[in-house]
């Protein structure tokens, strides 16, 4: 049978991809340490489920206005007011299937061919595929390590040409955990500004935050709320991937278009979830509390040991629940012969002979890199980290 060339230029997530391998390995009763996990390792909140349970009883089962229910969109709407004091109505708000449908309606409603979208690297492993998907191209500028994994304004001056439309900002970032300051946003807003461009600001890991790092989102600068899509979900702050709720604000013309999509598509977000979105963001937030307490104990843990080791250096996130180490230091070297030459073929020396699993960095566009998640218990990260501190002592 032949396929639509747009299934051609894009590949399956490698993420959930490396997930499920260790899943499958697991199943088949292989000793395999996971870190390759894109999700919270704790369980929704008791008061979450609870609400959707009762929505469940009470009959909440059929469709929904395609946008979500207006009672879930004025929680969002609070929300966004409380944390980022910015004021959105009903008809700047539409809740989809997760942040990562969100997106996509996002780049379907925007992009066309001639497009072109920047993406600083390392980036979350969907946005430059959802770009190929709305024919549009996806132009790669890359950060370092020593910036902080930060794109710079000349980065972004050289990147830009007559068909960029729009940058996307993930702070905190998803593979690196590095995020950007209000200050460093004031300097790409600047740049947006004076090039008008558009910003997909995807601010899905906000609440999780250590240090002192304090969170701004880009639509929180001046003259930025009308040149932003705010994009963000529950997955990852309530620990919710499972239920997939994600949702931007924007302009009432992007949204009603991206509404329009959606009706084409999935139609609304599941309905009996929707008074659990009311929960999770005017309820109780001690559990965020709770998790970060736990995830920030495993951060520090997992920086140092990999440090320690030889030929490996790793960056300190600020956010999110993963580190980003470079593991280039040790390419070039050979197990059994063979010699190891990128992050694939690191992670699968890992799975291989320690089973261990690690998301190799090229999926993320860095490919000295490697993303291990500590999104997984303190046991099974201290197992995890000797087995790859033995792993790398076993190269030649
Ligand atoms: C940066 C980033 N954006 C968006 C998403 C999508 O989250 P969801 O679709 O579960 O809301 C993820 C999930 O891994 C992510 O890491």
């Amino acid at each position: 049978m032949d396929l639509a060339n747009r299934v051609k230029g894009i590949k399956p997530s490698p993420t959930l991809a490396i997930t499920a391998k260790a899943k499958q390995m697991k199943a088949d009763g292989l000793d395999v340490v996971g870190f390759g996990a894109g999700e919270p390792d704790f369980d929704t909140p008791d008061n979450i489920k609870e609400v959707a349970i009762k929505a469940l009883r009470d009959g909440m089962t059929k469709y929904t206005p395609v946008p979500g229910t207006n009672e879930a969109k004025d929680a969002i709407i609070r929300k966004l007011k409380r944390d980022q004091g910015l004021e959105y109505g009903r008809g700047n708000i539409i809740i989809s299937c997760g942040a990562k449908h969100t997106l996509y309606n996002v780049a379907q409603a925007l992009f066309q061919e001639g497009d072109e979208v920047i993406i600083p690297a390392p980036y979350w492993v969907s946005y430059p595929d959802q770009v190929i998907l709305a024919s549009a191209e996806p132009v790669i500028v890359q950060t370092t390590e020593e910036n902080g994994f930060r794109v710079t304004v000349d980065d972004l001056e050289k990147a830009t040409t007559d068909r960029t439309r729009a940058l996307v900002i993930n702070s905190p970032s998803n593979p690196t955990g590095a995020g950007y300051t209000r200050k460093q946003l004031e300097k790409i807003a600047d740049f947006v500004i004076n090039r008008d461009l558009i910003v997909i600001s995807d601010d899905i890991y906000e609440m999780l935050i250590y240090d002192d790092f304090e969170f701004t989102s880009i639509a929180q600068l001046p003259g930025m709320q009308e040149r932003t899509i705010l994009v963000n979900g529950l997955s990852k702050a309530y620990s919710m991937t499972g239920w997939r709720i994600g949702y931007s604000a924007a302009s009432e013309a992007l949204t009603s278009a991206m509404t329009k999509i959606q009706s084409q598509s999935t139609s609304n977000p599941v309905s009996f979830v929707m008074p659990a979105v009311v929960e999770a963001l005017d309820g109780p937030q001690d559990f965020i509390t709770m998790m970060l307490e736990q995830f920030d104990k495993r951060r520090l843990y997992i920086v140092d040991r990999l440090n320690s080791m030889h030929g490996v250096s790793c960056f300190t996130p600020i956010g999110a629940f993963y580190v980003f180490p470079n593991f280039s230091g040790l390419y070039e070297r050979s197990f059994s012969g063979k010699k190891i030459e990128n992050s694939n073929g690191f992670a699968d020396y890992l799975l291989d002979e320690a089973k261990v699993a690690i998301v190799p960095g090229i999926a993320f566009g860095a490919d000295e890199f490697a993303r291990l998640s500590y999104a997984s218990s303190m046991e099974n990260i201290i197992e995890g980290l000797d087995r790859i501190e033995a792993a790398i002592a076993a190269l030649e």
